[in-house]
């Protein structure tokens, strides 16, 4: 069975969200400083200019949790899951997100996600199948210390990585709910080509990561469109992963999707892997850029090599700015 389908059962809504950066800004200028790079390449070659370093997974998930759950107006009691998609625990054991769940007072369950750069996504289409099943919310959050994996003396990666966190609650809906279709998958056997040994740094061949960040990026997001019945015209925003803006650029443009529906903020914030998506999603609406109604595609890929894509339409609260 294809991991692609078109849930039509009891829904979700995302009614809060909220995201955490820690407060040291490493810019392009701190890495010239210091190694065999500049500005221009940086800026040139990823759109990167600056990232954020420091704090703790646990440190940004809960920051960013207590935020959605705030504006949802809720506390950890009205819980019933947490589900924490990170690549860079703080623990080998146990789950960080049993630290959110303790100190955000759930009274619900918890477990940590690790799809790398898919994992928000992978963990959205997971909370909508628990609600599907029977859960009325769901706190579901992004949250990475990548610079704790990064060699800070290698230049193919420091300049790329940082750290932070998103997050949204979702809470069941007694209608279909905000999400339309998904796609999920995974080929382990380019595993190589990304990936970080326990208690090692991240080693990662860019050129090839990137010809196949496009590649599945667009095929994963055709697959989402399909099965929600509709075309990338019909988009208002799209929320990719946060890697490169070459790579969001080459992607968006074979999906004909041009930069003004297009949700970006890794110039300030580098690549975060799993908080990359809910980073973009909140910042876009915070500015007001979605509308009821509106269709947003999600889509992230990254070490595993995995990918996954979804298509919701807004049927969630929106921030002042945008009523
Ligand atoms: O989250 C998902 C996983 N990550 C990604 O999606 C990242 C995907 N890959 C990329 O974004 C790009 O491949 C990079 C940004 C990592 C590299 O950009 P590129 O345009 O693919 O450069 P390249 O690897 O082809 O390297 C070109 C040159 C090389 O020098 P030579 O061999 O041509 O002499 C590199 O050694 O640029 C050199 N280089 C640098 N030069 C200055 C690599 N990193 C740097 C640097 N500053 N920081």
């Amino acid at each position: 069975m294809p991991a692609s389908t078109t849930p039509a059962r009891r829904g979700a809504t995302i009614s809060g969200w909220g995201t955490a950066l820690p407060p040291h800004v490493v810019t392009n200028a701190d890495f010239e400083a210091r190694l065999d790079t500049t500005d221009e390449w940086i800026t040139e070659r990823t759109g990167i200019r600056e990232r954020r370093h420091g704090s703790s997974t646990a440190a940004l998930a809960i920051e960013a949790g207590r935020a959605a759950l705030d504006m949802a107006g809720l506390t950890g009691d009205d819980i019933d899951l947490v589900l924490l998609a990170t690549t860079s625990p703080d623990y080998q054991i146990p789950s960080t997100a049993s630290q959110v769940q303790d100190e955000l007072g759930i009274r619900g369950g918890a477990c940590d996600i690790n799809a790398a750069c898919s994992g928000f996504v992978y963990g959205l289409v997971q909370a909508h199948g628990l609600i599907a099943m029977g859960l009325n919310r769901v706190l579901l959050i992004g949250a990475e210390t990548l610079s704790r994996l990064t060699d800070q003396e290698d230049r193919n990666t420091a300049i790329l990585f940082g750290d932070g966190a998103g997050a949204v609650v979702l809470e069941a809906t007694d209608d279909a709910g905000q999400l339309l279709a998904f796609d999920l998958g995974s080929d382990g056997s380019a595993r190589k080509l990304l990936d970080a040994p326990i208690g090692g740094y991240m080693q990662m061949n860019g050129k090839e990561v990137f010809r196949r960040a496009v590649t599945v990026m667009v095929q994963s997001a055709n697959t989402s469109l399909a099965s929600a019945g509709i075309s990338a015209d019909d988009l208002a925003l799209v929320v990719p992963h946060q890697a490169n803006i070459r790579i969001i650029e080459a992607a968006c443009s074979r999906l004909n999707v041009d930069a003004d529906r297009v949700a970006t903020v890794l110039a300030t914030t580098g690549n975060t892997s799993s908080a990359s998506i809910p980073l973009a999603l909140v910042d876009a609406l915070d500015s007001g850029r979605v509308k009821k109604g509106d269709h947003v595609l999600l889509v992230g890929f990254g070490a595993g090599m995995s990918w996954a894509s979804a298509v919701i339409r807004w049927t969630g609260h929106l921030p002042e700015v945008a009523s």
